[in-house]
C-alpha cells in the first residue's frame, strides 16, 4: 500500500522489468559496484530500496548472501517469484522502510541501493542509518541520479530530489563517518523527450568504507 504522497511502486512492480533501460541500468550499477568495490564471497550485504530485483540478482553470484529490502510487498513478490524460479538460496526479501522504522535489525558487509534515494525525502538521515548498520569494514555503495533539471520524471509523484550533486552524498558519507570515499559515474541512462530529442542523464555512484 502506497503511503500518502509516495509513488505506488506496487501497482508499478509488475512491469518494472519491461522497460529495457531500466534491466540496462541494474547491470551497468552492478559492473560499477564490482568495479569501485571490493566484493567478497563472505560478504553479506543488503540491497536497500530493491524493487523488481535487478540489482540484488545481479550481485548475488560475488556474495554470500543478499536480501533485497523495500517497502513495496509488489516489488518484493517479483523478486520472491525470481528467486523461486531461479532456485537461489543465497536471497531473501524484506519489507523494510527505515524512514519509518527507527533501525536495521542486523549489520551487513555491503549495503547497496540503486536509484531509490531521489524517493527519500530526508537523504542524509538515511545514509547515517545506513552506514550505522555496516560492519567495521563494511561498504556503502548508493547510485542514483546525478542532480538533472526534473525532466527525468513524466510524473513527479513521490519524487523528492531530482538527483543529486556528488559533493551532497560524499559529504553525507563523510559525516556518517565512512572513510575512502569516492564517487564514480556509475551509467548515463538514455530516455527519449516528450518532443523528441534523446535525453542523458548520469547516474553517480557514491562509495564508502566505514
Ligand atoms: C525507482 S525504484 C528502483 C528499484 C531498484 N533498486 C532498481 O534499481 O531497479 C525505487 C524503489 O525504492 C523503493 N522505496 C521507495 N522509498 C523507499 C523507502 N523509504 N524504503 C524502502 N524502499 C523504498 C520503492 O518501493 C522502489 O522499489
Amino acid at each position: 500500500m502506497a503511503k500518502e504522497g509516495r509513488r505506488d511502486f506496487d501497482a508499478a512492480a509488475a512491469q518494472w522489468d519491461e522497460q529495457p533501460r531500466r534491466v540496462k541500468l541494474g547491470s551497468d550499477i552492478v559492473e560499477a559496484i564490482r568495479k569501485e568495490v571490493p566484493l567478497d564471497s563472505r560478504m553479506v550485504a543488503l540491497d536497500y530500496g530493491c524493487g523488481s530485483g535487478l540489482v540484488t540478482l545481479g550481485l548475488q553470484p560475488y556474495v554470500q548472501h543478499i536480501t533485497g529490502g523495500d517497502s513495496s510487498t509488489g516489488m518484493l513478490e517479483i523478486l520472491d517469484g525470481k528467486v523461486k524460479a531461479a532456485g537461489l538460496t543465497n536471497v531473501d526479501g524484506i519489507l523494510l522502510d527505515l524512514e519509518v522504522e527507527v533501525k536495521l535489525e542486523k549489520q551487513y558487509d555491503l549495503i547497496v541501493s540503486s536509484m531509490t534515494m531521489h524517493h527519500v525525502e530526508d537523504v542524509a538521515k538515511l545514509i547515517e542509518s545506513l552506514a550505522a548498520s555496516l560492519k567495521p569494514g563494511g561498504w556503502l555503495a548508493l547510485a542514483d541520479l546525478q542532480a538533472e533539471d526534473g525532466s527525468f520524471h513524466d510524473d513527479s509523484t513521490g519524487v523528492f530530489h531530482h538527483g543529486f550533486e556528488p559533493a551532497f552524498l560524499s559529504g553525507a558519507f563523510a559525516k556518517s563517518g565512512l572513510s575512502q570515499v569516492h564517487t564514480a559515474v556509475a551509467a548515463v541512462i538514455e530516455k527519449p523527450s516528450p518532443d523528441g530529442p534523446v535525453r542523458h542523464y548520469p547516474v553517480v555512484l557514491c562509495v564508502g568504507k566505514r
